[in-house]
């Protein structure tokens, strides 16, 4: 974890002014006391929560929980809105660089903020580099197409390596040792340290300036256990209510989130790229952009659009140096 000293621990987060639980009304002493313990701190933890979640801290029951969620919306205004009301809050997405023109141009400026952006390829095709890369541009003030903020990284395959950090960091004009400390590390063991690790780290959004979520691989562990018919409606269910809980967050808190996966050979693709990711529909629904990389000659990499509600299809290659992503000139 992060020294005391870190820029992202130091202050709260900007966007943390979100109202106070207290400020909510029709609730009483004993059941705010519960309800902070329980890490609900705040009129958005609450108004994103489920009746499921609440219900299981002592002394909360289910009526109990409806009905706080339901006045927390209210009073969160999370209701229906305008078309225009949609459009001024998309305006507020921002993007982070990937130092490839050509890649953040397919991407629609970089990888947005308030949405999951996930990264499938095979094994080399690039993916934790552009993690580390991702981890090191967020960084960078705004107008140099970062964030100003720090990144809480979900290592399941044990790849995250301080020396890339560093590497790419210097030719950015920023200190390596500072952008190590703006970067909290969890390496996932198994699938439910990877749900814990997950859990810890959106809880050290809501006070430290964490602009980006990096899980790398989301399926590597669940791929492993799971295994057979049997378990797979489960295992499903599992990632469903994982990549919601971490949507719920990055869409209130205005965060990114970029998520890596394995792909699978589809047997029957005749053209194009015959690489598909794997994890079925629940991932391929909850994520809202899925690019797939692939290896191209030497160190060069393509990535194509595979799905998105906005960005058009086409593909665009880059390369892997030593200093990071860079457009191939
Ligand atoms: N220090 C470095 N400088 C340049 N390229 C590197 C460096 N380290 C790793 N790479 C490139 O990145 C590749 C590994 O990519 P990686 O992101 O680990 O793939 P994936 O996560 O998709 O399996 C290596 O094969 C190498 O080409
Ligand atoms: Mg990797």
């Amino acid at each position: 974890m992060a020294s005391k000293e870190s820029k992202i621990a130091a202050e709260p987060s900007i966007e943390d002014d979100t109202p106070d639980l207290s400020s909510m009304t029709g609730i009483g002493p004993t059941t705010l006391k519960k309800l902070q313990e329980s890490g609900y701190g705040s009129l958005e933890a609450l108004a994103t929560a489920t009746i499921l979640e609440l219900s299981e801290i002592p002394g909360i029951g289910e009526k109990v929980a409806e009905r706080l969620i339901s006045q927390a919306r209210k009073q969160f205004k999370m209701g229906l809105k305008t078309g225009k009301e949609l459009k001024a809050e998309f305006s507020k997405r921002q993007h982070i660089t990937t130092m490839a023109k050509s890649l953040d141009h397919l991407l629609g400026g970089g990888v947005e903020t308030g949405c999951i952006t996930e990264f499938a390829g095979a094994f080399r095709s690039g993916k934790t580099q552009l993690m580390h890369q991702l981890a090191v541009t967020v960084q960078l003030p705004p107008e140099k197409g970062g964030l100003g903020k720090g990144v809480a990284w979900i290592d399941t395959e044990g790849t995250f390596r301080p020396s890339r950090i560093e590497e790419m960091a210097v030719p950015l004009g920023l200190d390596p040792d500072e952008c190590l400390d703006n970067i909290l590390v969890g390496r996932a063991y198994n699938s439910d340290h990877q749900l814990e690790l997950t859990e810890e780290a959106l809880n050290a959004a809501k006070d430290r300036k964490i602009g980006l979520i990096i899980i790398d691989s989301l399926m590597a562990h669940f791929r492993a256990e799971f295994v057979g018919r049997g378990t797979l409606a489960f295992r499903q269910q599992m990632i469903g209510k994982y990549l919601h809980a971490i949507l719920r967050v990055i869409e209130v808190k205005n965060m990114a989130c970029v998520i890596t996966n394995q792909v699978q050979a589809k047997p029957d693709q005749l053209f194009g790229d015959p690489n598909t990711p794997i994890g079925g529909n629940v991932v391929a629904h909850t994520s809202t952009h899925r690019i797939l990389l692939r290896k191209g000659k030497g160190n060069q990499r393509v990535a194509a659009v595979l799905d998105s509600p906005n960005l058009p299809e086409g593909d665009a290659t880059y390369q892997i140096l030593t200093e990071g992503i860079r457009d191939i000139k």
